[in-house]
């Protein structure tokens, strides 16, 4: 099992560049379902979750063939198989989403029930409701969901209780190919949802309303193919720019989009680095100061991101002052904490908010990764500490994190993968 050993006490400066969304790649992989024609997807990002994504689809009889630049052609006409295995989805719960465009397209499918994982129980019960809703006959037996329709689904209007991104993202796809007009209320406004839409209108769908609480979708016979690039992930762009905010550094990230991340970019500001954008990049400037600390809640789009309150605590645990940080969109996700105070910060978590004392510095000692998010918040802590820190189980980083320690070494991190 890869660990990752850092050197801490480096400020983090140079330039990199952003790769692609994992979480706009998944479920556009999956929206490949929808059309027997080809889809030609490109800046997919190398990640384990990727392969993960197209082992599915070559479980299920479809042959995607890559090409040396991780450009992807996918043709779903050869499917044999309308099942996803539990083999493959309990590595990756994001398999949930070929549910709704295998159903819309071939009138049935099998996904095993993705469990819970570290940050949470993370149920699918509103995926499966939505799509009876749009009148598909779901049985949940035996640790698989099973679904079937006769002839095609039909619209419908789906009104969320939660926010739910891949809820959001299956019930958008199920819909392109529905009878009728689907209305999706408090629906995901994720900049990844926006990019699975404007997929999908390149496919010949036709969608309005995403990126705002009510999607409207008016369902087609079928789709086609198409040649789509995916966004640049906002959620690694970010990472990047806190651990240069707790390094004291200066960091610019290339093709990425700013206007994906201004709840991120005002925290940032807030902890005393001078933020410059441009058309496609961000550059983070602390000119050595020590952060300040800062507190923020989590909520869904366009508040401040869940995916990346783990990575501020890393950055707080070093700040001058205390900072607040409130987690309402999963019910466990603050792992790294205990991880952090045995590398000598100061953090009390009470229910779903951990309050942290920012002391000078942290001591750098063996730790474990837990989830995605929280590994790559153990990686900052190490690069903020005064000796070596050891990161071990980082398959949780390598799932959501394409070559990060290339990345950091290019940023001048002391930083290597031990087998
Ligand atoms: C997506 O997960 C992301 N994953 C997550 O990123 C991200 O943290 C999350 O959205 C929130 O932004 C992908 O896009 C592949 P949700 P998702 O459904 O869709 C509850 C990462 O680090 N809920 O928006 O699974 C759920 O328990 C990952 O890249 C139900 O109760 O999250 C949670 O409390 C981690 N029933 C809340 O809604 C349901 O049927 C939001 O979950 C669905 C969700």
């Amino acid at each position: 099992m890869d660990k990752l050993l850092i050197q801490g006490g480096v400020s983090l400066s140079g330039e990199i560049r952003a790769a692609g969304a994992k979480n706009s790649a998944l479920p556009i992989l999956a929206a490949t379902l929808l059309t027997d024609e080809t889809v030609k997807i490109s800046n997919l990002p190398h990640l384990y979750d990727i392969t993960t994504m197209l082992e599915l689809l070559g479980s299920m009889g479809i042959e995607p063939m890559l090409d040396e630049t991780l450009t992807v052609e996918v043709n779903a006409s050869t499917v044999s198989k309308l099942s996803a295995p539990y083999a493959l989805v309990k590595t990756m719960r994001a398999s949930i989403l070929v549910l709704g465009p295998m159903l819309a397209h071939f009138g049935q499918a099998e996904v095993a029930l993705p469990g819970g994982c570290a940050i949470g129980s993370r149920p699918v019960n509103l995926h499966i409701q939505a799509l009876q809703k749009m009148g598909a006959n779901i049985v949940v037996e035996d640790g698989y969901i099973k679904a079937s329709v006769d002839g095609r689904l039909k619209g419908a209007r789906i009104f969320f209780d939660l926010v739910t991104v891949t809820g959001t993202e299956n019930v958008l796809m199920a819909a392109t190919l529905a009878d009728g007009q689907t209305i999706i209320e408090n629906a995901a406004k994720e900049p990844e949802v926006v990019d699975l839409a404007n997929c999908l209108i390149a496919m010949g769908a036709e969608i309005k309303g995403h990126g705002t609480d009510t999607i409207v979708v008016n369902g087609k016979p079928r789709l086609h193919g198409c040649s789509y690039s995916v966004m640049p992930d906002r959620i690694e762009t970010g990472t990047y720019l806190i651990a240069a905010a707790a390094t004291r550094g200066r960091v610019r990230v290339k093709d990425t989009v700013p206007g994906t991340l201004e709840a991120v970019l005002l925290k940032l500001e807030e902890a005393g680095a001078q933020i410059q954008v441009g058309e496609d990049w961000i550059e983070l400037d602390m000119h050595g100061k020590r952060p300040k600390a800062v507190s923020l809640r989590t909520a869904p789009h366009p508040a401040f991101p869940t995916d990346m309150q783990a990575q501020f605590a890393a950055m707080n645990a070093v700040a001058s002052g205390v900072g607040i940080i409130t987690e309402t969109v999963f019910e466990n996700r603050f792992m790294h904490v205990h991880e952090m105070n045995r590398m000598g910060a100061s953090m009390q978590v009470q229910g779903n908010t951990v309050t942290i004392t920012g002391v000078p510095t942290l001591r750098g000692a063996p730790v474990m990764a837990t989830d995605l998010r929280a590994s790559a918040s153990l990686v900052i802590a190490g690069l903020v500490a005064d000796n070596e820190t050891l990161v071990d189980r980082i398959y949780h980083i390598d799932r959501g994190y394409e070559c990060i320690e290339e990345k950091m070494q290019l940023l001048g991190a002391r930083i290597r993968r031990l087998p």
